[in-house]
């Protein structure tokens, strides 16, 4: 992972942060979760879907681009969010009942090694569920995701683009790797 090559993609592609419907798309899953964290977080845009959804989540944010943990912070200040690169960041023994990430994916600074990393880390955090949107490499997410157990695995059509739906379940007993 290549953090300078992500904040160069985004200096680069300065409107395209995220959307709304594809933060809406997770919402079902997240029912009866108390604590998320959400992966490549942006600006907040999962959070605000959390938040019409009036779920009472106790929410952080990780996203290793300043700028956009700014805007994040300024529009919801009394949240957590955390400045880092997701795999480096050293969580120390905390987990979230979810893990969530929607598009974190970028043609700069990420590489098609990356993503089983990637998996594994969202799913060792979550003691219940990950949650997730990718928006390119479909068939090595699902490599990486068939090691555990999954409840969703969906490629849709959204009014922004195609992407891949991957819910991870820990709820029982899981075949694969931990
Ligand atoms: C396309 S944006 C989506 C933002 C948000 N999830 C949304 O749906 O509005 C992807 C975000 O992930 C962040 N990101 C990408 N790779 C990351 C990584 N390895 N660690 C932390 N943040 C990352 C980027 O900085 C960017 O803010």
């Amino acid at each position: 992972m290549n953090v300078a090559g992500i904040i160069e993609y985004y200096e680069k592609n300065r409107g395209w942060l995220g959307s709304k419907d594809r933060p809406r798309k997770i919402i079902p899953y997240l029912a009866n979760m108390g604590s998320v964290l959400d992966v490549g977080s942006g600006n907040g845009e999962c959070f605000a879907a959390i938040q019409e959804a009036n779920l009472p989540i106790i929410y952080t944010g990780i996203d290793c681009v300043p700028r956009h943990l700014t805007e994040a912070k300024e529009r919801f200040p009394t949240l957590e969010w955390l400045l880092g690169e997701f795999l480096a960041y050293d969580f120390d023994s905390r987990t979230f009942d979810a893990v969530i990430s929607v598009q974190p994916f970028s043609t700069d600074g990420w590489q098609i090694e990356d993503i089983s990393p990637f998996v594994d880390k969202m799913y060792r955090l979550a003691t219940r569920k990950v949650v997730f949107l990718a928006q390119a490499w479909y068939d090595h997410v699902r490599a990486a995701c068939s090691r555990y157990q999954v409840e969703t695995n969906d490629r849709m059509n959204l009014p922004t683009g195609e992407v891949l739906l991957v819910c991870l379940t820990k709820s029982s007993p899981a075949g694969g790797a931990a």
